[in-house]
């Protein structure tokens, strides 16, 4: 595993030209998989996690050519007409275990074993595999509801209206792919919106959705999906590292260029606003239905402490470890509630969160459903360990450019799950990476 020290800078400048999402490019990749049409897919992440669903699809007869990060085009299989393999490698992907098993349980000629890494096989299966179940679906977990799944198709499915207890994209992805192949309608309520990526997407392949309530809704049989081409706009979670980073050091200020700016997904902007940061949004055309711009933020002088509420906690899922830092580096105690969910993440990032903080000498709790952070203006600096966590690493170097002595990431090199180019963007702004 790659050890990384990443050295404190005085300042960051300049531009970054964020990668493409992650979120969307694994549903872009499995709706074209199951269009009706050639379909063409500029800028798809290239990183670990969308190489697995790239080969996930492609394994299922799904014609590819081209190459992540520049140009995919897809020869779907039309709905109902994948030939899967009997394995599928999700490798740490849960969004790719999670999604597909949806697709997988309405293809008749699926017999399949979903499985993943060692972080992935750890991950609760059972919030997809009752619901699915309740709908007519074959599938099994390993014992204690992880993968792998076992998921056969063919069965036949009806529509179910579920509530789900926390808000989560994967499960109302699932279950609304599901949605797709049976009799009846899928309802999904869920306690507060988590990203809608997929509704959005459905709805541009031409599967019109109904909306009660909080509730979405897909009424099936859908007869076909026809994804228009598209381009994949950027991660706004690979651009939130940058954006702390340019809270902290930006002089005279950080540009972070076409970011999708889903406000399903852009939590985090509040909550730093809220601490005192100056962030400037220009807004570009839409990209696949999706809201694009530039961020620009420059350094703060004083960060104020925050408590993030449990509402706020969907929409900011992922960003969350980076809070930590923003509270370390804040007056006050910066407080995360609600947010239990970051325990089944690609590591329990309640623990590894404030594990990390305080290896570099912050003064962090960790609490059942959250942290809380008090802050001292600065961090001393130090090693620490991503766990194999993408978000993690990337946390450990975001704390070094801001430490006083420097961090040293053990385990640096699962970046590449999600933003393979990150040492390399950061370096750009200015940061030192020995
Ligand atoms: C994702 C949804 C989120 C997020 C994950 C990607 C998605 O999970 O943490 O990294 O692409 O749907 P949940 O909303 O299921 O918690």
């Amino acid at each position: 595993m790659a050890v990384v020290r990443v050295a404190p800078v005085p300042l960051l400048r300049g531009t970054v030209e964020v990668p493409p999402d992650k979120s969307l490019t694994h549903r872009a990749l499995m709706l074209a998989a199951l269009s009706d049409r050639s379909v063409r897919i500029g800028r798809p992440l290239d990183s670990a996690d969308t190489a697995a669903t790239l080969a996930a699809v492609a394994a299922c007869g799904a014609e590819v050519t081209g190459d992540l990060g520049r140009e995919v085009v897809i020869t779907g299989r039309g709905l109902r007409g994948l030939r899967p393999p009997p394995a599928i490698d999700c490798a740490n992907a849960g969004t790719l275990m999670r999604l597909f098993a949806g697709v997988l349980a309405g293809q008749a000629a699926a017999h399949v074993v979903m499985d993943g890494d060692e972080s992935l096989r750890t991950r609760p299966m059972t919030r997809i595999a009752r619901p699915l179940r309740a709908m007519g679906a074959q599938i099994f977990t390993a014992p204690g509801g992880t993968p792998p799944l076992v998921v056969s198709g063919g069965a036949a499915l009806t529509g179910i209206e579920h509530r789900l207890d926390v808000a989560s994209a994967q499960v109302k992805s699932c279950l609304l792919l599901a949605g797709l192949f049976a009799e009846g309608t899928t309802w999904v309520h869920e306690p507060t919106l988590s990203r809608d990526h997929t509704e959005r997407m459905l709805e541009a392949a031409g599967v019109v959705l109904l909306r009660e309530g909080g509730a979405v809704g897909v009424a099936g049989p859908v007869a076909g999906l026809a994804l228009p081409d598209m381009d994949v706009p950027g991660d706004f979670s690979s651009a939130a590292p940058h954006l702390v980073a340019g809270a902290l050091r930006g002089d005279p200020e950080v540009r972070l260029a076409g970011v999708n700016l889903n406000p399903a997904r852009t939590g985090l902007l509040a909550v730093m606003r809220r601490m005192g940061v100056e962030i400037t949004e220009e807004r570009d055309a839409p990209v696949a239905g999706e809201p694009c711009g530039t961020l620009v933020v420059r350094r703060t002088g004083d960060l104020r402490a925050t408590d993030v509420a449990p509402e706020e906690v969907p929409s900011m899922i992922d960003e969350l470890p980076l809070v930590g830092v923003l509270g370390a580096m804040a007056s006050g105690t910066t407080v995360v509630r609600g947010a239990a969910e970051l325990r089944v993440k690609e590591s329990d990032r309640i623990a590894t969160v404030v594990g990390a903080l305080r290896a570099l000498g912050a003064d962090a709790r960790e609490l059942e459903d959250g942290f809380e952070v008090t802050g001292t203006g600065r961090l001393a600096g130090g090693a620490m360990e991503s766990s194999g966590d993408h978000r993690l690493a990337m946390l450990g170097a975001v704390a070094g450019l801001v430490s006083d002595e420097g961090v040293v990431v053990g385990g640096f090199d699962a970046v590449t799950v999600s933003y393979p180019r990150f040492a390399r963007d950061l370096a750009a702004l200015g940061a030192v990476p020995a």
